[in-house]
């Protein structure tokens, strides 16, 4: 039995009764209309002609082609599609590991990412380190190493911390699990939101002939309605093992939500420097207000990626703050208990928001008026 999905249950109270989301993960959405406005010639007519019938499990070979050619290293054949991230986590992670095996899974991390393999065998955590700016602590993750690992899975840029490792580190991670023959899980979701001068990582499945990549069109493409994800892994026998897994549960994506997809991505450029500009002109905003409450925060803006995860100073604790300015001023936060983990102690201070929705100055507004009629009605820290 899987547990409650911490996250989505909080959402599923509050995602869409809250006035205002502060702490959502993906970059600004937009509506069809816009996004056909980006459609060339071919993706037009695909969209016109549209045949709703039943779709290839791997996915529509054009998006599959469009897909790869976002990887150095990939061909349409190693690209396998799900109904977003969510899907492939859960197949990846119920495919590659059976009872006798090991996992190793770093927090803070997307719930599932720890919970499913949990669900199949010990699986041992290896913490991101707060103290040092969330660096990926490779040595840790060497100890953690057994003779049964086959998994260790990782998040860069990382929900929630926004960390995301040097490029040797992470290259090092890489060679560290090809040598051990372990599958490196990498979830990239956040990938391409990254700020110059950070350039994004090289992606897994370009670095490892194992490797499994996955990413989606949820976060930095901020198009989630479409739940089309992906994993890209040059093993072409694991791949067909995840398809055939994929029979199980949505068997073929949604024929018009490939057909989008393929439109964004063949624009994706000029999406992903859209949402890179929302992300640059948010972040100012969020200094302001963090500086203007510096008693009260510790803040550090993301790495990569549109979440962020600051701490909170105040003497009532984060989880009644978040608690108390959701219900009383409509702003949704995400408190640390959310991303607590079975496997290592993580920070009860922390909280997350998000930075990638376009104009946060009114809930920034709001959050500050509740903050200051609260210093009046009860003074804190
Ligand atoms: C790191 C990470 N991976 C996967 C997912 C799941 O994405 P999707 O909504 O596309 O299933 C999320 C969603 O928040 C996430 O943050």
């Amino acid at each position: 039995m899987l547990p409650d999905f911490r996250l989505e249950a909080y959402f599923s109270r509050w995602e869409f009764a809250a006035k205002y989301h502060l702490t959502a993960s993906d970059a600004q959405t937009m509506s069809l209309r816009e996004l056909l406005s980006l459609a060339d010639a071919d993706g037009l007519a695909r969209w016109d002609e549209l045949q709703l019938g039943y779709t290839q499990t791997y996915g529509l070979p054009e998006l599959r082609s469009a897909i790869a050619s976002t990887y150095a290293n990939a061909a349409a054949e190693d690209v396998l599609c799900f109904a977003g991230a969510s899907e492939a986590i859960y197949l990846a992670m119920r495919t590659l590991l059976g009872p006798g095996d090991h996992a190793v899974v770093l927090t803070p991390n997307y719930q599932s990412a720890e919970t499913t393999p949990l669900s199949v065998c010990p699986v041992t955590g290896v913490a991101l380190r707060p103290e040092e700016d969330w660096a990926l602590d490779l040595a840790a993750v060497r100890a953690a190493l057994r003779p049964a690992t086959r998994v260790v899975s990782v998040n860069f840029p990382n929900n929630p911390t926004g960390t995301v490792p040097d490029p040797a580190t992470w290259r090092q991670l890489a060679e560290l699990c090809d040598e051990r023959g372990i599958y490196l899980f990498s979830d990239e979701v956040y990938r391409g939101l990254e700020l110059p001068p950070l350039v994004p990582l090289p992606q897994a499945a370009d670095l490892s002939p194992t490797a499994l990549s996955l990413n989606v069109m949820s976060k930095a493409y901020g198009l989630p309605g479409l739940r089309i994800g992906w994993i890209v892994c040059r093993d072409r026998a694991l791949l067909r093992r995840l398809e055939r897994a994929k029979h199980y549960t949505s068997i073929c994506n949604a024929g018009p939500s490939e057909v989008l997809a393929l439109i964004a991505l063949r624009a994706g450029q000029r999406i992903l420097d859209r949402n890179r500009q929302i992300v640059a002109a948010n972040l100012p905003l969020f200094d302001a207000f963090f500086a203007r409450y510096s008693d009260l925060f510790d803040w550090q803006p993301p790495c990569g990626g549109c979440v962020a995860f600051p701490r909170y100073l105040g003497t009532d604790g984060v989880e009644a703050m978040c608690a108390e300015l959701v219900e009383q001023a409509g702003v949704l936060l995400l408190p640390a208990s959310i991303f607590a983990s079975a496997l290592t102690a993580t920070p009860a201070d922390r909280f997350r928001v998000g930075v990638g929705r376009r104009d946060p100055a009114e809930a920034l507004a709001c959050w500050a008026h509740w903050l200051d009629q609260r210093r009046l009605s009860r003074p804190f820290p």
